[in-house]
């Protein structure tokens, strides 16, 4: 349905029906996997199935057949992908070929009570058609209700995989030299970082210190469920600290949170295996909804929408280690034309780009900080409303303010204004403002602080103003533009 106004236009969503988390994201031969917790028969959780879609660049998707559905051991939740590039694990005749490793979740239908466990599938064609493990579950531990989630990577250094999986609220670490036996290997998570909510769906991954490959860190993301006494709903997590191959090591105080988005709708995000060495790049995408609201967001026919994929790295800044993020570069192409201003000064009540009307599109700027308190954009903007994505010099605090920003009724915590605190370096303030038909995706800096935001305007809402409030800002230069839908759009 093109005409649907809420529809991403450049942001992956499933053609119909229910989706949550990325699933078994893998790149195999030429073709990036994106598998989805999927309900194909409704557009509200329900039985969960694997979704599958492969594409060439990241942003041009080809949607494929369901790759897991549930079987007699219960429904697929989340899980991993890896490529078994040396047939560890048997399954390909001495060939290379894509292991899945996921959650079978039941629950009895008399006492109520949950299992989860982890299996194994298995794919000699790219991926085209799946074959579950005959030797399923490949990991049970009665003792753990919530026991889900598996990201399984190969450590080089110890030569084996292992697996990182969310156990009520820590992970818990297992190595295996086949993927098909595993072995306890540590457990993290108690008295550190941030325990509101169940754990969920972690990654754990190696990044190099400022690009230099002799000196590395490894991070470890953990999403956190809904808990109701929270308004921020889900939200992800990070730590930064050593890995050995057995146990993860945060070097950060364990009282210490870093979360990884400052806005609402970026959730249970992991990353790309098999990605190349001569790539080199760390490719994340999440779940662009919130478990406050997932389910009564206001779209037609299908309901969730992917983040942008972005890559992830680390930067020291004044001795302090920061993950950033960055939109991939593939999206350049999305770029038709570009808009170029230099050299405005924004004073209130201006706007000089009032003449601009537009609903999917990037916005670069570089703002020298003047006498206004604040100052910033309104975007997907009329007399209906509209979104604003504002700095307030005097507390540092960049935001969203999606209020006004069209439907926002649906539910009591969806409407609301979101901060980070970002520094301007030396006066200056960079942002990237990624805006689509249902979101808004706001990149500070070099992406050491991110907002990720839903918003659902109407469709005549496609204003744009720059806008300060009391005094004057300098805008240094900015760039518009426009962008073009996607061909699985
Ligand atoms: C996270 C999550 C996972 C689980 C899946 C079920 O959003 O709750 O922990 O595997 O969704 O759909």
């Amino acid at each position: 349905m093109i005409n649907d106004p809420y529809r991403p236009q450049f942001h992956f969503t499933p053609q119909q029906q229910w989706m949550n988390d990325p699933n078994g994201l893998v790149y195999f031969q030429g073709e990036y996997h994106l598998f989805y917790q999927y309900h194909p028969y409704g557009i509200t959780w329900g039985p969960m199935h694997w979704g599958h879609a492969i594409s060439k660049d990241l942003i041009n998707w080809d949607h494929a057949p369901i790759a897991l559905a549930p079987d007699e051991h219960g429904q697929i939740f989340s899980g991993s992908a890896v490529v078994d590039e040396k047939d560890t694990s048997g399954f390909f005749g001495g060939g290379a070929g894509i292991v899945a490793i996921f959650t079978h979740h039941s629950q009895d239908p008399e006492s109520g009570a949950v299992r989860e466990c982890q299996s194994l599938a298995y794919s000699s064609d790219s991926g085209r058609t799946w074959t579950k493990y005959s030797g399923n579950p490949v990991l049970a531990d009665s003792r753990f209700p919530d026991f889900r989630d598996p990201k399984v990577f190969w450590h080089k250094m110890t030569q084996q995989w292992v697996m990182i999986l969310a156990a009520g609220q820590t992970v818990r670490l297992y190595t295996s030299p086949n993927l098909r036996e595993w072995a306890f290997a540590s457990e993290f998570g108690e008295g550190e970082g941030a325990h509101i909510g169940v754990w969920e769906c972690p990654d754990l991954f190696e990044l190099p210190v400022d690009g230099d490959p002799a000196y590395t860190k490894w991070v470890m993301l953990v999403s956190i469920g809904n808990d109701p006494a929270y308004p921020e709903g889900s939200r992800t997590q990070y730590f930064i600290g050593q890995f050995d191959g057995t146990v993860f090591k945060n070097e950060a105080a364990p009282e210490h949170i870093q979360w990884l988005d400052a806005g609402r709708d970026n959730y249970a995000g992991v990353t790309w295996s098999g990605i190349p060495d001569e790539d080199g790049r760390r490719i994340y995408m999440g779940w662009m909804s919130n478990w406050k609201y997932a389910q009564v967001t206001p779209t037609v026919g299908w309901r969730s929408a992917m983040t942008l994929p972005r890559t992830l790295a680390l930067k020291s800044h004044n001795h302090v280690l920061r993950l950033v993020q960055q939109p991939v570069q593939e999206l350049n192409a999305l770029q038709t034309n570009t808009f170029q201003w230099d050299s405005i000064q924004v004073n209130p009540g201006t706007n000089p780009l009032s003449m601009l009307a537009l609903t999917c599109f990037k916005l670069e700027a570089v703002f020298e900080l003047g006498t206004a308190e604040e100052f910033g954009f309104k975007v997907r903007a009329s007399e209906a409303g509209e979104t604003l994505i504002g700095y307030r010099p005097g507390t540092k605090e960049l935001f969203i303010d999606r209020s006004c920003s069209g439907d926002t009724g649906f539910h009591v915590d969806f409407p609301g204004r979101h901060t980070v605190q970002v520094e301007a370096e030396d006066g200056r303030l960079y942002i990237q403002i990624w805006v689509d038909h249902s979101s808004v995706e706001v990149f500070a800096g070099e992406g050491e602080a991110v907002l990720t935001d839903l918003v659902f305007p109407q469709e005549t809402q496609q204003g744009m103003g720059i806008y300060a409030l009391e005094g004057s800002v300098q805008l240094v230069s900015l760039q518009v533009s426009p962008l073009q839908r996607v061909v699985s759009a």
